[in-house]
């Protein structure tokens, strides 16, 4: 065949073609299991951070964080409509996906109206209890909900008392880094350790407000929003209302608050 002959360049360029789809299959399926693991260790991270046993910013090397991880957090299942602690026939709680089974219609049921824009809830949840000498001292609840261009994922840390929180963190937003994506400053969530998520009656009571709070002993309820993401900063007091609520966790806290702590 000659070299210039427009066969040959059709040639050349159908083996360019399934030389390359065949790189980029076999890399995506041989990767599969270490994006899996790199998922789960961002995720821990996270939860790590929401609690304070990892500092916003502090870098830690894969092996801590999964030593940190494993040594102090607990993960549990819950039954949200009861607010029950339950076993999974098959999966463990460390390997339990609550966005899939909220994904999954057998899993699942429809949430009614929220302004959180939550479409549906997961008949079972996975949150996460901190450790310290064979007693839970914070419960991690997970959150999610819209902001302006998708879907917000985060945890709240909360103290032993099921109100005081004791951090936040997102680790999924499609916001606008320097708007909306400032969820993720450190400098914005240490505003919120020490505030109160929840009233004395244990409904959800924490607002995003425009203007400065002030420390949380002034301003228990109130935190700064983010400047120029006023969207963003509604999509976050509305998830924690949805969560925290009766159609989310709030029958868990109550019966974590009902008998004394978690
Ligand atoms: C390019 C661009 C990106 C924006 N990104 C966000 C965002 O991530 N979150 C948000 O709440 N608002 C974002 N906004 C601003 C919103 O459109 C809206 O003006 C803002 O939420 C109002 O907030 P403010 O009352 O604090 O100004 C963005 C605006 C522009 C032009």
């Amino acid at each position: 065949m000659q070299l210039d002959s427009p066969r040959y360049t059709l040639a050349f360029a159908a083996a360019v073609c399934v030389v390359c789809a065949l790189l980029v299959a076999g890399s995506s399926v041989l990767l599969r299991d270490r994006q899996q693991a790199n998922k789960l260790l961002y995720l821990q991270k996270n939860v790590l951070q929401a609690t304070g046993l990892v500092a916003p910013g502090e870098r830690l090397r894969d092996a801590e964080i999964v030593q940190l991880f494993d040594e102090n957090i607990r993960p549990r299942l819950v039954e949200l409509a009861t607010g029950e602690y339950v076993q999974h026939p098959e999966v463990a709680p460390e390997r339990y996906d609550q966005r899939r089974a909220r994904a999954d219609p057998a899993r699942s049921r429809p949430a009614p109206p929220n302004l959180a824009r939550v479409k549906r809830v997961p008949d079972v949840g996975l949150v996460y209890l901190v450790m310290r000498g064979g007693r839970a001292t914070q419960v991690v609840i997970p959150i999610e909900g819209l902001g302006l261009y998708g879907t917000l994922y985060g945890f709240i840390a909360l103290d032993r008392d099921l109100a005081t929180v004791r951090g936040i963190a997102f680790y999924e937003n499609r916001e606008t880094p320097g708007l909306g994506g400032e969820v993720d400053n450190p400098n914005w969530r240490a505003l919120w350790p020490g505030r109160k998520a929840l009233g004395e009656d244990g409904s959800p009571r924490i607002r995003l407000v425009k203007g400065v709070a002030g420390p949380p002993e002034k301003n228990p309820y109130q935190v700064d929003a983010l400047s120029g993401a006023t969207i963003t900063s509604n999509g976050v007091t509305r998830m924690l209302d949805f969560w925290l609520g009766e159609h989310g966790f709030g029958p868990y806290l109550a019966r974590l608050r009902a008998q004394g702590g978690p």
